[in-house]
């Protein structure tokens, strides 16, 4: 039985090093977060304390994901490194900080970088674009950088008005060529109403974009059941996010001078930085 089990073992160890690292997969999904949405979604599966740092674009950078076509994905693949290493990717920290932001102080501003390489970073390197670490954080910001979905969205808002996903539609139709997506919304308990949280965009694997399958499944929506709500808080691994769900027919783009905070001009100072920003 041993020698079987030593055998098994090495061609175990064989197999990885000849595969390539990541898995196959069909396409990738790229979305970004409206953290003034995050921050005022009243949510119990994440930390009370929800800060936009300064400096934060007006949509932020969630995460790119490969995807397979019948809308489930690969996760926690083998990957170089296997689990995020903050040194490899040193020289484009400033900018990553700035545009990929944790918005929780509780924890550390790696830890959303490394949530979403250990989950989805290490199953792009099957794609010689995202073969090692660095590679891929410098591709999600490329793809940040070429789809201005702040500016597309000013025609709708951010304003008190409700929208539905047909103004959502036409406002990203020129940036996104036409292509379909898909958008989750967030829920504050206390005024019950549903707010634009993310735009999730599809592209083909050289990062040209692409229809989303528009299958249903939610599997990418980090939903709780209550259970795990309540033993989540403070766990590792987890997206520090709130839990994002369909919109409903009508929604809000939440203007940042709605938001009750106690200091106004705390928002107001983001306000002027994100306009400086202009993305
Ligand atoms: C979806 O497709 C992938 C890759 O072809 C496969 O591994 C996976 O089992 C499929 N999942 C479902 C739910 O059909």
């Amino acid at each position: 039985m041993k020698p079987l089990i030593v055998i098994l073992l090495i061609s175990i160890s064989l197999t990885s090093i000849l595969c390539r690292d990541g898995v196959p997969f069909d396409y990738l999904m790229f979305t970004t977060i409206y953290p003034v949405a995050v921050c005022r979604a009243d949510d119990d599966s994440v930390p009370e304390s929800c800060e936009i740092p300064d400096r934060t674009p007006q949509w932020s950078i969630h995460g790119l994901w490969p995807n397979f076509e019948n809308g489930s994905y690969p996760q926690n693949c083998h990957g170089t490194p296997k689990h995020f290493d903050e040194n490899l990717i040193k020289s484009i920290e400033d900018r990553l900080i700035k545009i990929w932001p944790n918005l929780y102080p509780k924890k550390t501003i790696q830890s959303f970088w490394k949530h979403e390489y250990d989950k989805h970073g290490t199953c792009a390197q099957s794609e010689k674009l995202f073969e090692s670490e660095l590679a891929y954080f410098t591709e999600v910001m490329k793809v940040f950088d070429s789809i201005d979905v702040a500016g597309a969205l000013k025609s709708i808002g951010p304003s008190d008005k409700n929208i539905g996903g047909i103004d959502l539609k036409n406002a990203l139709a020129g940036v996104l060529e036409g292509k379909s997506f898909e958008f989750n919304c967030l829920r504050d308990k206390k005024t019950k109403q549903y707010l634009l949280g993310d735009i999730r965009i599809c592209l083909n694997k050289d990062l040209t974009l692409r229809d989303c399958p528009g299958h249903h499944v939610d599997s990418h929506l980090n939903r709780v059941s209550r259970f795990e709500r309540s033993t989540r808080r403070g766990q590792r691994g987890q997206p520090p996010l709130p839990s994002f769900q369909p919109c409903p027919a009508e929604f809000i783009y939440l203007p940042l001078e709605s938001a009750d905070a106690p200091s106004s001009s705390f928002f107001g100072n983001i306000w002027n930085a994100i306009k400086n920003i202009g993305h």
